[in-house]
């Protein structure tokens, strides 16, 4: 089952927003386990509690905090989802991309989506970064299922849902502060079980560098909204399987690798920011 869509309005929303900061935000980041410090690298910003925000769904997994933060970062006018509803909470697909079409309606053009990940591609460790350059969606659903608003798109063209340009950016600033950024496909499940060795090794075969069990509903609306997106996985674990038959995945294990990588998280952000 899953829980009772509110009234979802981004219009309603971004005015209450608009209401509590004077910030025009043209980029916006989600935050995902292991870049939640990039929330507080923002100086003199506004916080706002998803609880306050109308509409905004209240996720409850450790390691996501649930504020939308407005300000300044290295001259440029952001707004950064620190945590996100995700499906395998029991919320449904407007629920959990209602935050990305709220940021449309802000005037945010440009979407960096950050998330934990297990590292499918041989030779991924933990602590590795990857820049998304396509995903696979298997979670079974797509969250452009159902009535479409008047004056959008029902088929949305997903070559390039992960812009070149933004991705450029973001190696270019991995190289600056000498960190690597090899490039990948991210596949998508729902969760909230891991997986098992033998879908791991197939997803492998299908083509994909890692998983993970976010940012692909949100890149999808965002395309639909007009955004520019980009992606970037944080390697937390190696997949379930990759490293022996006794090797298990623990969201614990994925916890102390995000918050270890933290801070590089953070600059590799602030530098892409900056651009
Ligand atoms: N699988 C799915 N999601 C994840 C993983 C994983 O191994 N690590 C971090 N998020």
């Amino acid at each position: 089952m899953t829980r009772r869509t509110p009234a979802l309005d981004p219009v309603r929303a971004a005015r209450w927003i608009r209401s509590r900061s004077p910030v025009v935000p043209t980029v916006g980041i989600v935050l995902g386990s292991g870049f939640g410090p990039v929330a507080e690298a923002i100086p003199n910003a506004t916080l706002l509690s998803y609880a306050d925000i109308p509409g905004f769904a209240v996720g409850s997994v450790v390691g996501h905090a649930g504020r939308l933060i407005l300000g300044e970062w290295q001259g440029t006018p952001v707004a950064v989802l620190a945590g996100r509803a995700h499906f395998y909470e029991g919320f449904d697909w407007p629920q959990v991309t209602f935050p990305i079409r709220v940021l449309a309606e802000l005037g945010v053009k440009d979407l960096l989506l950050t998330n934990a990940a297990g590292g499918i591609r041989k030779g991924f460790q933990p602590g590795d970064f990857m820049a998304l350059s396509d995903h696979i969606n298997f979670m079974g659903s797509n969250p452009l299922r159902g009535p479409v608003a008047k004056g959008r798109e029902r088929f949305v063209d997903m070559t390039g849902v992960y812009d070149s340009g933004l991705r450029a950016r973001m190696l270019q600033a991995g190289k600056r502060l000498g960190i690597k950024i090899p490039e990948g496909v991210y596949l998508a499940v729902s969760g909230p079980s891991f997986e098992t060795p033998a879908e791991i090794r197939a997803f492998r075969t299908l083509g994909a560098d890692a998983v993970g069990m976010s940012t692909v509903p949100e890149a999808i609306v965002a395309r639909h909204c007009g955004m520019r997106v980009a992606g970037l996985s944080c390697i937390t674990n190696v997949a379930a399987g990759l490293a022996g038959p006794s090797q298990k995945v623990s969201h614990l294990e994925v916890l102390d690798v995000a918050r270890e990588v933290a801070p590089r998280a953070t600059r590799l952000v602030g530098e892409w920011v900056r651009g």
